[in-house]
């Protein structure tokens, strides 16, 4: 399978986000991933469904919403409505998470379950049935940027160990570059969430080739 990359808006020029978006996507990009936080479960604000509303005209990529917020149900409708397919919320915020996540795929969205950095790994492999994502958090959400957490790669090789064979994707997210992605496909991820790498580059669509060739390097897509 083809590694998708997935740039995250995070680290665009907010000013001018419609063309940013157009730009990635004639780089190659195969989702575009919106970062949705609410200043309680991260220390920083974003943005919400209007704004998602007006994103969705500039592109026909599938949108994947990474919801980091502590009410994360009563976001899903209006982000649907607003045109994105994938829904990626945490287990830390979500005390029915099983409701939470069946309630994404009764709106038509596609549920994922995004696991901070030392969040156990079995959240996943008891929400198994009812996503069919994990996003794996590579350094804790809140801001572009960061360092990659290295304690990441052994994460997601037990997951892939624990949830490859029921057909459950790998995402990860923070810190993805050409240097961290090759070990990361390796162990089983197949979509790339990459901020600053792409939006910080000069050539985007390059930026994009980049972390897609080192993912094929890696191997296992
Ligand atoms: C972090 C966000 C990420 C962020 C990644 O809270 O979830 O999607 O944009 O940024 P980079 O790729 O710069 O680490
Ligand atoms: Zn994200």
């Amino acid at each position: 399978m083809r590694p998708r990359i997935a740039p995250s808006i995070l680290s665009a020029d907010f000013s001018r986000l419609g063309e940013e978006i157009r730009e990635v996507e004639a780089g190659g990009a195969d989702l575009i991933h919106l970062d949705i936080m609410d200043g309680h479960f991260v220390p920083n604000l974003t943005f919400g469904p209007p704004v998602v509303r007006w994103l969705a005209r500039h592109t026909a990529l599938p949108l994947d919403a990474h919801l980091m917020v502590t009410e994360p149900d009563a976001l899903v409708p209006g982000l649907v409505e607003a045109g994105v397919v994938r829904i990626a919320i945490h287990a830390e915020t979500c005390p029915h998470l099983q409701r939470s996540l069946a309630g994404i795929r009764d709106r038509g969205a596609s549920p994922g379950l995004a696991l901070n950095p030392a969040t156990p790994l079995v959240f996943a492999e008891e929400a198994a049935p009812w996503i069919d994502f994990v996003l794996v958090m590579s350094v804790n959400p809140g801001f572009g940027g960061q360092r990659f957490i290295a304690g990441s790669l052994p994460r997601i090789e037990r997951l892939h160990r624990s949830l490859g064979s029921q057909g459950v994707e790998i995402a990860v997210d923070g810190g993805i570059t050409p240097r961290t992605a090759p070990g990361l496909a390796a162990a089983g991820v197949t979509t790339f969430i990459a901020g600053s790498a792409v939006f910080a580059a000069p050539d985007r669509a390059r930026a994009i080739q980049e972390i897609r060739e080192a993912a094929l390097q890696g191997g296992r897509t």
